[in-house]
């Protein structure tokens, strides 16, 4: 392999470790959200679904749940939509203060989007007169509410929602908003799982009608009308990233087996959460 070669594939190699860190859940999780809302579909929901997507998805949305992060570049205005910035050290989110853009622009922010973007797919039952796209509104929503489940995306503002932590997983160098995305995953899938993702989704789907059926309906109820309600996935989320993702974790700090095996549940339940909501809000838009 000739230099040029070889500088050429470690740049490459370098970019790609590096998008990670940019990411919402990795590819695995956002699969695991909308494996688990399609399944719970309703007929009319499961067929508007089916419509919008692109024909090369052949009829599964989970193949078209990280389409939100590879148009980050293209679509340059949505980055900002992927996540939420709150005050450091409050644990608190409050969508007037906390749902803006770097410029300070209102609304822009992954709360803002998926109402924005519910608000599209409502337009559904009249699409000839919709001005929007709605197939990138669906693959959107269903990015975003998979995104605003993960805790480190409704994080704090100065730490960029635990992008700036060094930590180490293992013996691997990484940051901590990336333990939230994948490693924690990746490594439950290792260890748990035969490394296949599929097996996961099947164990939560199993508790989802199993031992936490009870829980259900209350992650699926918004109060009142509402088809969604990201105020309170994006309170949960930061409540969730005091408690558990920032939790005993300063710059530098080895995260081991302690770590993983006691978030690994909370990483199950946000994806499980994630998934149900997803399809109460699709049935509800499409209802
Ligand atoms: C709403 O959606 C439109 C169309 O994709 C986009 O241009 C706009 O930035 C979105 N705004 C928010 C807050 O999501
Ligand atoms: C809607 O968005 C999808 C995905 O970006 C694109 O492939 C399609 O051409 C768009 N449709 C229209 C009518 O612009
Ligand atoms: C399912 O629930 C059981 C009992 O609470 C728990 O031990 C297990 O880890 C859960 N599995 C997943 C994938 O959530």
């Amino acid at each position: 392999m000739g230099f040029c070669r070889g500088a050429y594939v470690l740049a490459l190699i370098s970019f790609l470790f590096l998008l990670p860190v940019i990411h919402g859940w990795g590819v695995d999780g956002h699969l695991t959200v909308c494996r688990i809302a399609q399944a719970r579909l309703t007929e009319t929901a499961a067929a508007a679904v089916k419509k919008l997507l692109p024909v090369s998805a052949e009829g599964d949305l989970g193949s078209e749940c990280s389409w939100a992060d590879h148009v980050k570049f293209r679509y340059h205005w949505s980055s900002a939509l992927h996540y939420i910035d709150t005050p450091d050290n409050l644990c608190s989110y409050q969508y007037t203060r906390d749902c803006k853009d770097e410029e300070g622009v209102s609304g822009r922010c992954v709360a803002g989007a998926i109402n924005n973007y519910t608000n599209q797919l409502l337009t559904y039952s009249n699409a000839a007169a919709s001005q929007y796209n709605l197939t990138e509104a669906l693959l959107f929503l269903s990015h975003f509410i998979g995104d605003i489940h993960q805790p480190l995306h409704v994080g704090f503002t100065s730490d960029r929602g635990g992008n700036t932590i060094d930590v180490h997983w293992y013996t691997r160098k990484t940051v901590l908003h990336h333990v939230w995305d994948d490693s924690i995953i990746d490594t439950a899938e290792e260890r748990f799982y035969d490394s296949a993702v599929e097996s996961l989704i099947d164990a939560i789907q199993k508790n989802i009608t199993g031992g936490w059926k009870d829980q259900v309906s209350t992650w699926e109820n918004c109060g009142g009308n509402k088809p969604t309600c990201p105020d309170i996935y994006a309170t949960e989320g930061i409540k969730a990233a005091c408690d558990w993702a920032y939790k005993g974790v300063s710059e530098g700090s080895v995260l081991e087996d302690d770590y993983f095996l006691s978030r690994l549940p909370i990483v199950n339940w946000r994806l499980a959460q994630g998934g149900v909501r997803l399809a109460a809000t699709l049935n509800r838009i499409f209802g």
